[in-house]
């Protein structure tokens, strides 16, 4: 822990008298920070009364509720390149968001305490439960960061949904990814050449199983040489990528923010005669190694160094890049083998600032100058696709991130839900874990109870390390490639559903993947849910005894809401873009139900500039359902249309007619199950971007 000399707790400003040891320069290791301004540190403490619960402030490979750190470490907030990091532990990891929300049925609030230098947090709670007391509960919390100043924002809620609307006003929305984004990703630590990605991709329409990205680690530039091709392996990436782009499909490669020092490269020659590197102490370059050896580090820091970054990316400055290449931004903590703690030197210079103060959102700035490349190469019309293993506060602007490098064990893949639910919470909605575990192998049942939470989580991508044997879907025997193949198929199936969470998740803030409590903070007890397999209805409230085989994936929608999902799944998530959408309306006791569905062209910025996207509140009550506009003004046609809808928990009606908005009236075939209470409406035959409306009777 670092050393304080001056604190202001509760209150009251203490000032230590004697020098101690580290306080004016400190070692760790064999490094030396040698702290030109001195001893620094900021501090505030804040109480909850009444609340129990508090969230937040990733990463950290921890449950949901944080947990009181009384006794000892705090929560570190502290980008760390951290190898086999371990669970259930407040050490620091990969990124870090300085937001903390309370919760309790009356209020839920946050904090972001805006500061992106090492930063502590300790929590204590005093909860009536936990000490046997009266005492009403409370939960004190106390911030300490290393330098900068005191900005506090303070987002008074009530409402979760309020706290998230609060917060995306400061910080800014989920970018809204491309549709293809949210479809499979399929990654190694490497595929070795081209052969293999065409196998690889071969293998996908072999066995039957959809994916939309193909992804290329560090070994595909030439001696880690970002945005370049080993020209071994890599031959002729446009014919590689052209023949993925005949499959609708696309591809990542790596670009990671150290550049080799290598008089030959033209990336680094450029940055060092335009003096774009990140100084040391001295105000040399600083240099420290990484995967290439010798590397320096841009200063993404400087807006025009961010400028330039982006301009690599266009089309004839990356060459052999097409528009189906997307891009991986790792190691942007930034990852410093030799540095200390495997990161960069506090006392590096960017500009005039120190490394110290800013540490945190380097990384952050790393995703962004790279989302704007794969705008600007495209003219401002794409939305770009990047992943980040670094990110602070607003992060969410520019893409996805995912958990680093976790391990092929029971836990890790446990873990991977508070760690995506806690950033969902501050406001980073785009999050995955690497499915099956980096580090190790996984056994089949571990693979495929992998790949099918990894199917509901909203970042889905398999990825291993390079000493692990070879996993992809079907390499586990016919039954694990049958299981694995039925949750990508899932996925994509749902692909409507997670677009239109995405599109909400970008105008208001609200994480995809939620908790409970987010979306029901008081009262669920006259909730009912059915399962999306069997439509078996369930009560709320109550625990549940649901025996599950290898072959279950117990999803539950909720009775009141309408979801649209795509029958027909085929390669990829481009090849159904203009495919039909059944409907599933799962009625409330009341026999309500409420949901919307959002289309638009699936990868350019028209749905913004130009308004071309639909967008329909789908309702149920008093026996009709309802497509009616939510965006009057916008303009997008559509060919997809409604090819069934399901409603689940429905009475049976002795006829169904449809009214389209020319007023005409037609019957529509049904079919009714009793024993499930479902009733299928087959061919509506209505435009999904129609105003209808279909009467049971
Ligand atoms: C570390 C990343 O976390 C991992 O996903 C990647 O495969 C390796 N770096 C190599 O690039």
């Amino acid at each position: 822990k670092p050393q304080w000399s001056a604190m202001f707790l509760n209150g009251h400003f203490t000032l230590e008298e004697e020098d101690k040891p580290g306080m004016w320069e400190e070692t760790f290791k064999t490094h030396s920070d040698s702290k030109p301004n001195g001893p620094t540190s900021i501090s505030l403490d804040f109480s909850f009364p009444g609340v129990e619960h508090v969230y937040g402030i990733p990463e950290h490979a921890d449950t949901l509720k944080l947990k009181n750190t009384d006794g000892g470490d705090p929560y570190r907030l502290y980008n760390l390149d951290v190898f086999q990091y371990e669970l259930h532990n407040p050490m620091a990891l990969y990124g870090a968001v300085p937001v903390l929300v309370s919760h309790n049925s009356q209020r839920t609030m946050g904090i972001f305490w805006l500061n992106a230098a090492e930063t502590w947090v300790d929590i204590s709670s005093n909860t009536a439960g936990e000490t046997g007391s009266s005492d009403a509960p409370q939960t004190d919390v106390r911030w300490v960061s290393e330098s900068g100043i005191i900005d506090v924002f303070i987002m008074l809620g009530p409402r979760p949904n309020d706290v998230f609307a609060q917060y995306a006003s400061l910080t800014g929305t989920q970018a809204f990814p491309p549709l293809t984004a949210l479809g499979y990703h399929q990654c190694r630590w490497n595929y070795n050449n081209q052969e293999d990605v065409k196998a690889v991709d071969q293998g996908f329409d072999e066995h039957d199983i959809p994916y939309d990205f193909i992804w290329l680690d560090i070994e595909h530039a030439d001696g880690k040489r970002y945005f370049t091709w080993d020209p071994q392996n890599f031959p002729q990436p446009k014919e590689m990528l052209q023949g993925l782009m005949d499959k609708k499909r696309k591809m990542v490669t790596i670009v990671d923010p150290h550049i080799r020092v290598d008089s030959g490269y033209k990336i680094h020659n450029e940055l060092r005669s335009k003096n774009l590197y990140a100084k040391n102490k001295d105000g040399a370059d600083f240099e420290g190694w990484c995967w290439p050896g010798n590397s320096g580090y841009p200063d993404f820091t400087n807006p025009e160094m961010r400028e330039w970054w982006a301009s690599r990316f266009s089309y004839n400055q990356y060459e052999g890049s097409m528009e189906n290449l997307y891009t991986w931004n790792d190691m942007n903590e930034p990852s410093v083998f030799n540095g200390p703690e495997v990161t960069m030197h506090k006392d590096a210079l960017h500009g005039s600032w120190e490394h110290r103060d800013l540490h945190n959102i380097y990384g952050l700035y790393v995703q962004k100058a790279t989302a704007e490349g794969l705008i600007q190469r495209s003219g401002g019309v794409e939305r770009p696709f990047v992943l980040t293993r670094a990110f602070f506060a607003g992060s969410q602007r520019y893409g996805a991130v995912w958990t680093g490098d976790n391990a092929a064990e029971w836990g890790h893949l446990k873990i991977s839900i508070p760690m995506c639910l806690s950033l969902g919470l501050v406001g980073i909605s785009f999050c995955g874990a690497d499915i099956g575990g980096f580090f190790k192998h996984p056994g089949p049942e571990l693979l495929v109870r992998w790949y099918q939470a990894g199917a509901y989580q909203p970042f889905f991508r398999g990825h291993a390390h390079m000493d692990t044997p070879r996993r992809e879907p079907w390499l586990f025997g016919p039954d694990n490639t049958a299981l694995i193949r039925e949750a990508i198929r899932q996925r994509y199936a749902l692909l409507p559903y997670w677009y239109q969470q995405f599109y909400n998740a970008h105008r208001t803030g609200q994480p995809v993947m939620r908790a409970l409590w987010v979306e029901y903070p008081e009262d669920q007890t006259t909730f009912i849910w059915y399962d999306v397999h069997t439509f078996q209805k369930h009560k709320g409230a109550q625990n549940l005894y649901i025996p599950v085989t290898m072959s279950s994936i117990p999803v539950f929608q909720r009775g009141g809401s309408i979801i649209s999902r795509k029958g027909r799944v085929r390669r990829s998530s481009t090849c159904m873009e203009n495919d039909p959408y059944t409907l599933y309306v799962a009625l409330s006791p009341e026999g309500t139900a409420e949901g919307e569905l959002y289309i638009d062209d699936f990868h350019t910025f028209n749905y913004h500039k130009e308004k071309q996207f639909i967008c329909r509140r789908l309702h149920f009550s008093d026996n009709a359902l309802t497509s009616s506009n939510l965006a009057p003004d916008s303009k997008f046609t559509t060919a997809a249309w409604i090819e069934k809808v399901f409603i689940l928990g429905a009475p049976r009606p002795a006829s169904v007619s449809l009214t389209t908005a020319d007023g005409k009236e037609s019957a529509v075939e049904f079919e009714f199950d009793s024993a499930a209470s479902v009733l299928i409406l087959r061919k509506p035959g209505v435009n999904a971007g129609a105003d209808w409306t279909v009467l049971l009777q």
